[in-house]
């Protein structure tokens, strides 16, 4: 297993030296010697591996983000503007795959990846399952945090606000604009609960696959959209010389706060300033 592992890591570190992304530039040596400190490490104690000197080439001052470069002070137009440029972007696989995290009534995070299904100025949109261990902390604590990351362009956005289901005949309406088998798999998974084994799940795909092979699925009542209402958009660029930066919008509720001494009004409620790095 080991040996195995070791060889997909060589044959990935063989693609990216002969192809890295343009904005990386390793020289010969570098490579090699990238690789093989890999290398050492992984084939070394896998269960305690340094990985201190694991760092990548970020973009050049020349590339930082400006507040002149915002293509709007609507953080949503922002997000477009980005969102935009990650699906061009040939080396960043799912544009839409996100981390939300959520909590538990008494505070204990936890944090797992789904796919943005849309977005507009209200907010956010993606689908799961109610009752799953992320329905039901939403459930108790209806806020959550996203974070997109698209690595080949180091940029990061990080989304926080109050969580809401969509309406019933919203999730409807996307459910079964799904492929077939999709409808059935959300059916069949009563998703974070333990099952036996696979096998339990594979004849209940094989049982719904047959009870609905001539009629529609329909959709499972603890299934369904929620959108995330934001307050705070936070949009970060990597910067080689590690002055990363950071502008973020947040959204005071009326009458909550004094804007801060570098806070600058933006549009539609929001100000936005520059964070430290
Ligand atoms: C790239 C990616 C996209 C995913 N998209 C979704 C999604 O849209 N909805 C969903 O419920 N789970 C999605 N999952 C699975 C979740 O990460 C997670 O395993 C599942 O929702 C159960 O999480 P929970 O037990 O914390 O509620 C996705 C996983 C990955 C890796």
């Amino acid at each position: 297993m080991r040996r195995k592992l070791s060889a997909i890591l060589f044959e990935q570190i063989g693609v990216f030296s002969r192809n890295p992304p343009s904005h990386v530039s390793f020289t010969a040596g570098q490579q090699s010697g990238f690789a093989l400190n890999l290398y050492r490490k992984s084939t070394s104690d896998r269960s305690n591996m340094d990985l201190s000197d694991m760092r990548k080439k970020y973009k050049g001052d020349e590339d930082c983000f400006e507040e002149s470069q915002l293509v709007s002070l609507d953080p949503i137009k922002q997000f477009g503007n980005w969102f935009d440029e990650a699906t061009k972007c040939p080396e960043v696989g799912e544009a839409n795959a996100m981390c939300i995290a959520t909590a538990s009534k008494d505070g204990r995070p936890s944090a797992r990846m789904v796919l943005l299904k849309g977005y507009s100025s209200e907010g956010f949109r993606f689908f799961s399952n109610y009752e799953s261990r992320k329905g039901s902390e939403l459930e108790s604590n209806p806020y959550a945090c996203l974070v997109f990351y698209w690595e080949p362009l180091n940029r990061q956005i990080r989304i926080e606000g109050d969580v809401e289901r969509i309406p019933f005949q919203t999730s409807k309406e996307y459910f079964h604009s799904r492929p077939k088998s999709s409808q059935i798999g959300a059916a069949v998974s009563r998703q974070s609960t333990p099952v036996p084994n696979r096998d339990y799940l594979r004849q209940k795909n094989a049982e719904l696959e047959e009870k609905y092979k001539d009629t529609e699925v329909p959709m499972p009542d603890y299934w369904g959209g929620y959108i995330v209402k934001p307050y705070l958009i936070e949009f970060w660029q990597g910067q080689t010389n590690r002055l990363h930066d950071r502008i973020v919008f947040t959204k005071p509720k009326d009458g909550e706060s004094e804007p801060g001494e570098f806070q600058h009004a933006a549009e539609g409620g929001w100000v936005y300033q520059r964070l430290s790095p």
